[in-house]
């Protein structure tokens, strides 16, 4: 145990051990990307080990496949899965529709893939991360290198005819040297401030050439799984509203906290 979790990492794990019960034997489970879904995959493993849970993971991420393998997930293609059950991510954002901003952690395609292949997605989130409107959060997009920068003064172009409030861009870095994704492309980060039309925004951005994928998950998220720093969690369905407050029993007790790194 490394000693007192922040509130915000409690906010996560409470909301990844809720939506562990999603989970069900036999289903074949998508496993998001991030610190959030790092919780999930870590209170999952501890399941598989302890509780004889049996499923199969697609991971969204080479970090997250990592991870499911250490903690005993057994892990599988998406085409080897062909369908899931669920899959459970996190978000940078969430609105009231249930429409998100992805890929702070540079996982975006594989994420939208992923969960778009599912019969149900169910997100996990502190509850910093709802908003009323998407933008605020730089909406990440998925950038093929050759290029690059006519894509990206194409995209600000077009940003002017777009119901937003800010058209800057930047390339995501990785110290001296671009970002590269698990596809071996570039992230640029769109600073918007404020998305009026994410459904025409999200349409717009990935007819571009050189654009692969935008961040914006629209009508994909079910359910979402809202954690607080005093254990409390909600979930928040789409078409229920608010249907269970509850909550947790935090203990730091198990082997779950002994390693943070996302
Ligand atoms: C990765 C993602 C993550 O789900 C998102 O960035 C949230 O991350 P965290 O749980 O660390 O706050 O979209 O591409």
């Amino acid at each position: 145990m490394t000693g007192e979790l922040s509130p915000i990492d409690k906010a996560k794990f409470v909301a990844a051990k809720r939506a562990a019960d999603y989970v069900e034997d036999g289903m074949r489970v998508g496993l998001g990307t991030g610190s959030t879904a790092a919780w999930l995959v870590r209170c999952l493993g501890e399941q598989v080990r302890d509780g004889g849970l049996r499923f199969k993971g697609v991971p969204t991420s080479t970090r997250t496949a990592d991870l499911a393998r250490e903690v005993g997930i057994e892990v599988i293609s998406l085409d080897e899965a062909k369908w899931l059950d669920v899959t459970i991510d996190g978000a940078d954002e969430f609105d009231g529709d249930l429409n998100l901003i992805k890929g702070g952690g540079g996982a975006l395609l594989q994420e939208k893939i992923v969960a778009t292949a599912s019969d149900q997605m169910v997100v996990i989130a502190d509850i910093g991360k709802e908003v009323e409107h998407l933008g605020a959060f730089p909406l990440p997009i998925e950038v093929i290198p050759f290029g690059w920068q006519t894509t990206q003064a194409l995209v600000e172009e077009t940003l002017i005819s777009m119901d937003v409030l800010g058209r800057q861009s930047s390339l995501r870095m990785n110290g001296d040297h671009p970002f590269v994704t698990d596809e071996g492309n570039y992230i640029m980060d769109l600073h918007l401030q404020r998305i009026g039309n994410p459904r025409q925004l999200s349409l717009v951005i990935n007819q571009m050439p050189g654009v692969v994928e935008n961040g914006l998950f629209i009508d994909i998220c079910d359910a979402v799984v809202i954690g607080y720093g005093d254990g409390r969690v909600e979930v928040r369905d789409i078409n229920e509203g608010t249907v269970e407050q509850e909550r947790l029993d935090f203990l730091e007790t198990d082997n779950l906290f002994t390693d943070l790194a996302d």
